[in-house]
C-alpha cells in the first residue's frame, strides 16, 4: 500500500477536531460528573502496567474522533509493513527491526510478522548468534572470567558511545539497578569534553577496567576520540603497545569493517545488524553493558517485556491499545490545542534519565517537517519533550505547570511497589505524585483580593503505573513509548526512522576542525567567535 502521499489534515476525523477544538474547553471535572464510566473506560492494562488516561481534556466525542483518525490513517498498514520488516526507512532505503531482536522466540506471535520466509529465517538466525554472544560475554564478566593484560578479573566497565550507543543503556542499568552486579562498577563516557573521561579513567585502574566502545557506525567523532584517549591511558598506565587489540576493549557495532579497522580484535566485537535504529538499539548487541550489569537472564526479560508490549500493539484494538492512546492524546494536544511541549515526570529516581532518553527517541525520531512524499507539513510534528523527577521537579518547575500560561500534558510514571525503598519514602512519594496529578486537574479558586493564589486547574495528564521496576516491566514501558512515537509519526506521515537534521552540523564542525579552518566557510559572527577562542585555547 502506498501510503507515502497521506495527509492527516485531509481525514474528515481531523476536520471534525478542528471543530472541536473550537467550542468551549472540555472542562475535565464536569466529565467526570456527567460521565461515571470515565475512569474505566479511560484507562488501560497491559500485564502489570496501567495507564489512567481520564485526567485530559477529552469527552467522548473528542476520543472517538481521535480513533476514527488513527483508523483513516495507514497506521495499520504502516506498523504491518515496519513489523514484516519492508523498508519504511524510505530516506535510507533500510528496514526497521528493532522489534526482531525481542521475538526470537519460536511461539511468539511477532515472528510470523518477520518479513518473507527465508528472510524472517535469517534474520532470527542472526539475532540469535548476536544474543547468544552478548549472553556469552556477559556471563563471562560477571563470571570474573574475562581478564585484563595483566591477568586480573575486571572491575569496571565503561561504556563509550554517544545518543542511542549511550542513552539506552545507561538508563537501563540505572532503573534496574535492583538487580546489578554488586563487584562491577558501569560507567557511561559520551561527550566529547575531555573532562569526562579524563576524570572517570583516573578514578579507575587500567588492569581492571574494560571498555566497550559501542557505536553503530564506528565513525562517530565523539565516540572515536574518546575511545582514543583510553587506548592512550591504557598504553601508559600498563606499557601496552595497541590496547585496542588487547582484551581490554570490546566494540559493539553494525559495521564490523570499521572496528577492525579501528584495530579492535576481530574475536571482541559484537555486531548487530544495520536495520536497527541507534534510538531503538538498547535491545541489540549495544545492550551490553546492561546484560554486564543486570545479567543476560534479566536482560532477556527486559526483551521479554518489550515483546509483550509489541503483542498489545498489534492486537489490541485500537481504543484499548495503550501506545495508539498516549499518541492521540498527543496530536489531539500539539495540533489541536497548540501545547508546544510534553513533560514527562517519573516519581522514581531510578528512572531519572527516562526523560533524557524519551528526548532522543520522540525528538529525533519526529522532529520532521517533511512528509514521506517530500511536501512540507502544514501542522505541527513532535512536540519539546522534557521533564525530570518527581518530587524534585515539584520544586523546580511545577510553578509553571499550576499557574502558568502554556498548555503543558504531563505524564507521570509511577511504581506501586519499591522493593530498594522503604514504606514510609515510597508512600509520600506517590501521595505526591497522586496530589499533583489531581491538584493541576482540580485548581483551586481564591478570594478575589489575592489573584497570585488561584490555580486555573483543568491541566491535563496521564497516570502510568507498574506494579515493580522489574527488568520485564521496564521493557514494557519503553516499549510503550517507543510505538507511541512510531503512531504519531504514522499519523503526521513523516519518517521517525532517519535524522539528516543531524548532519549539516557535524560537517560543519568537520570544516572547522579541518587542517585549514581560515578555509572553513564560517558566517561573520562563527568566524569573530572562532577568532576569540584562538586568541585564548584552540
Ligand atoms: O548523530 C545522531 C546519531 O546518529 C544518533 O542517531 C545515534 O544514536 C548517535 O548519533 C550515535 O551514533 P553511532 O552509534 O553510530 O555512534
Amino acid at each position: 500500500m502506498d501510503y507515502t502521499h497521506f495527509c492527516p489534515t485531509k481525514t474528515a476525523a481531523w476536520q471534525h477536531l478542528k471543530e472541536f477544538a473550537k467550542r468551549d474547553p472540555i472542562n475535565i471535572q464536569r466529565q467526570f460528573k456527567t460521565d461515571p464510566g470515565r475512569v474505566a473506560d479511560l484507562s488501560i492494562t497491559c500485564d502489570e502496567l496501567l495507564l489512567d488516561f481520564s485526567k485530559n481534556l477529552i469527552d467522548r466525542d473528542i476520543w472517538q474522533q481521535l480513533i476514527a483518525l488513527a483508523e483513516q490513517s495507514p497506521l495499520a498498514a504502516h506498523r504491518s509493513a515496519m513489523f514484516s520488516g519492508e523498508s519504511i526507512n524510505t530516506s535510507e532505503d533500510r528496514a526497521v527491526l528493532h522489534t526482531a531482536l525481542r521475538s526470537v522466540a519460536e511461539n511468539n506471535p511477532t515472528n510470523e510478522h518477520l518479513g518473507n520466509a527465508l528472510e524472517r529465517a535469517q534474520r532470527a538466525t542472526d539475532v540469535h548468534r548476536q544474543r547468544q554472544q552478548l549472553a556469552r560475554i556477559s556471563d563471562k564478566i560477571r563470571a570474573g572470567e574475562w581478564l585484563g593484560s595483566t591477568g586480573k578479573t575486571v572491575t569496571d566497565v565503561v561504556n563509550i558511545g554517544i545518543g542511542g550507543s549511550d542513552l539506552g543503556p545507561k538508563l537501563a542499568c540505572q532503573a534496574l539497578a535492583e538487580y546489578a552486579q554488586p563487584n562491577l562498577n558501569m560507567h557511561f563516557i559520551a561527550n566529547v569534553d575531555g573532562a569526562e573521561i579524563l576524570t572517570t579513567l583516573g578514578q579507575l585502574n587500567a588492569e581492571t577496567t574494560l571498555i566497550t566502545v559501542a557505536s553503530k557506525t564506528f565513525t562517530t567523532q565523539e565516540t572515536l576520540l574518546n575511545a582514543n584517549t583510553a587506548i592512550d591511558w591504557f598504553e601508559n598506565r600498563l606499557g601496552l603497545a595497541n590496547a585496542q587489540t588487547s582484551s581490554h576493549f570490546i566494540a559493539i557495532t553494525a559495521s564490523r569493517h570499521n572496528a577492525r579497522a579501528f584495530g579492535i580484535d576481530d574475536q571482541h566485537i559484537l555486531e548487530f545488524s544495520d536495520w536497527v535504529g541507534g534510538r531503538y538499539s538498547l535491545w541489540s548487541s549495544i545492550g551490553l553493558s546492561i546484560a554486564i550489569s543486570i545479567g543476560s537472564h534479566n536482560f532477556d526479560q527486559m526483551l521479554a517485556g518489550a515483546a509483550a508490549m509489541d503483542d498489545h500493539f498489534l492486537t489490541a484494538p485500537l481504543n484499548a491499545n495503550m501506545p495508539v492512546a498516549l499518541a492521540l492524546l498527543g496530536i489531539w494536544y500539539s495540533n489541536f490545542l497548540h501545547a508546544q511541549s510534553h513533560a514527562v515526570i517519573p516519581y522514581c529516581e531510578r528512572l531519572n534519565l527516562l526523560p533524557t532518553y524519551l528526548q532522543q527517541l520522540d525528538m529525533e525520531s519526529n522532529g520532521k517537517s517533511t512528509r514521506l512524499n517530500g511536501q512540507p507539513v502544514d501542522y505541527s510534528t513532535g512536540p519539546i519533550l522534557w521533564g525530570q523527577t518527581g518530587t524534585n521537579g515539584q520544586h523546580a518547575f511545577f510553578q509553571l505547570l499550576h499557574q502558568g500560561t502554556h498548555c503543558i500534558p504531563v505524564d507521570f510514571i509511577a511504581v506501586a511497589d519499591d522493593a530498594l525503598s522503604n514504606p514510609t519514602h515510597h508512600r509520600v512519594l506517590l501521595g505526591n505524585m497522586l496530589a499533583q496529578g489531581s491538584a493541576l486537574m482540580t485548581g483551586q479558586s481564591a478570594a478575589a483580593d489575592q489573584p497570585h493564589r488561584h490555580y486555573p486547574g483543568n491541566k491535563p495528564s496521564n497516570t502510568l503505573l507498574m506494579d515493580r521496576l522489574t527488568a520485564k516491566n521496564f521493557g514494557a514501558l519503553i516499549a510503550l513509548y517507543e510505538h507511541k512515537v512510531f503512531v504519531q509519526g504514522s499519523l503526521w506521515n513523516i519518517n521517525s526512522f532517519d535524522q539528516w537534521g543531524v548532519e549539516l552540523g557535524k560537517k560543519m564542525a568537520a570544516e572547522i576542525l579541518g587542517d585549514d579552518a581560515s578555509k572553513a566557510p564560517m558566517d561573520a559572527s562563527t568566524a569573530a567567535l572562532y577568532a576569540h577562542l584562538q586568541k585564548i585555547t584552540i
